[in-house]
């Protein structure tokens, strides 16, 4: 199976480049196994073990692996989803928000675009882990007023003064 189409709703995810440290390692593994299961193609970009790692790497990988097309939407996790998600968000163009529950996650395509989705292995348990990155995979950018919003939010990584 190539392309799987998550709902009737969502975007057609081809792939998903996942990253995460030591903190976030097992959640990954379990969303990586997730997303095969639906068909869904993974870039893994690490890590590969429980030994202590810097996340702002996995972070990076993610981020440029989505902005360089090489995967539709991001997944990056670490202990608590916040430095790593500090550290995706630094690259140019990657709206990275951190998730604890599928009400965020929605919202956080829905309205604020968002191309990479930040999780705490160490915070959120898998089976809301997986509800969450499915709510996130599953929703659209609704656009109109929030496409304003988010160019407003290109326009500060621009280095313009709103
Ligand atoms: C690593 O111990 C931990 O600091 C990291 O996984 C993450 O939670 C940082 O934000």
């Amino acid at each position: 199976m190539s392309n799987v189409e998550i709902s009737q709703s969502g975007v057609e995810c081809v792939k998903i480049a996942l990253g995460a440290d030591h903190g976030g390692y097992e959640l990954k593994e379990a969303i990586k196994i997730h997303l095969k299961n639906k068909g869904i193609e993974v870039l893994d970009t690490g890590t590969d073990s429980l030994e202590s790692v810097d996340y702002p790497r996995y972070g990076f990988a993610v981020g440029e692996a989505v902005t360089t097309k090489s995967a539709e939407l991001g997944i990056v996790i670490c202990g608590t989803g916040l430095g790593i998600s500090m550290a995706a968000n630094k690259v140019p163009g990657i709206r990275a928000a951190v998730c604890t529950e599928a009400y965020s996650a929605r919202m956080a395509r829905e309205h604020n675009n968002a191309n990479v989705l930040a999780l705490g292995g160490r915070v959120t348990g898998v089976g809301l882990a997986l509800d969450i990155v499915d709510v996130f995979l599953a929703t659209k950018f609704a656009g109109g007023r929030h496409a304003r919003r988010v160019e407003l939010i290109t326009a500060i990584e621009r280095g313009e003064k709103l």
